[in-house]
């Protein structure tokens, strides 16, 4: 059974390789491919309000998720979510489940409303299914993101209302 639990500093050394080699890629997070262990530490793990993670019945981590205000002062009401899944766990849900209890808890540490800044727009796994969720693509930017294969691409903004 998989559970979605706070980030615990154990967690780190499977957290790592997955952020790694997500961030490798270059076609999903503006992180450089090649970003040190620190600086993602910094951002996945210090920076944020809240990290989670994914983790399996034998302790396997399948998945992370951080939860930070979107803005300072008058924008800190609307958060922002990164999530990234372990290449062998896709497309079981896991991104899904981390995505709705990270609602929850946004809602529950007082935001009412989340915001995705840089969804790449040619990662339809990821447009398809935040779309499912709920979030609408409020903005278009265009040639936002420079796609380590594919160059230049446009990248969306993505927005939810959590609370009326
Ligand atoms: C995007 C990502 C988080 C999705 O994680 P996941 O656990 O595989 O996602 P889920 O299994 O919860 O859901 C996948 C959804 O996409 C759909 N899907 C699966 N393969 C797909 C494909 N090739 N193209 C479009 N949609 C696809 C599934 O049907 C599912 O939709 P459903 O829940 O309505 O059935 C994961 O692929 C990942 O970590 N990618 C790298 C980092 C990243 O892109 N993060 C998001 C940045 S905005």
């Amino acid at each position: 059974m998989t559970i979605i639990r706070q980030f615990q500093p154990d967690d780190w050394a499977q957290v790592w390789p997955m952020l790694q080699a997500t961030f490798a890629t270059g076609d999903t997070y503006a992180f450089a491919p090649d970003s040190s262990e620190s600086d993602i530490y910094r951002a996945w793990i210090e920076l944020p309000q809240a990290t989670y993670v994914a983790a399996a019945g034998d302790g396997a981590i399948l998945g992370t998720y951080y939860l930070k205000p979107n803005q300072v002062g008058l924008g800190n009401h609307v958060c922002n979510c990164g999530y990234v899944v372990a290449a062998a766990a896709q497309g079981q849900g896991i991104a899904r489940a981390m995505c709705e209890h990270s609602q929850t808890e946004a809602i529950a540490q007082g935001f009412r409303a989340m915001q995705f800044n840089l969804v790449v727009s040619t990662n339809e796994r990821a447009v398809r299914l935040w779309q499912g969720l709920g979030f609408q693509i409020v903005g278009m930017l265009p040639g936002a993101f420079r796609h380590v294969r594919l160059g230049y691409v446009d990248a969306f903004v993505m927005f939810k209302q959590l609370v009326d």
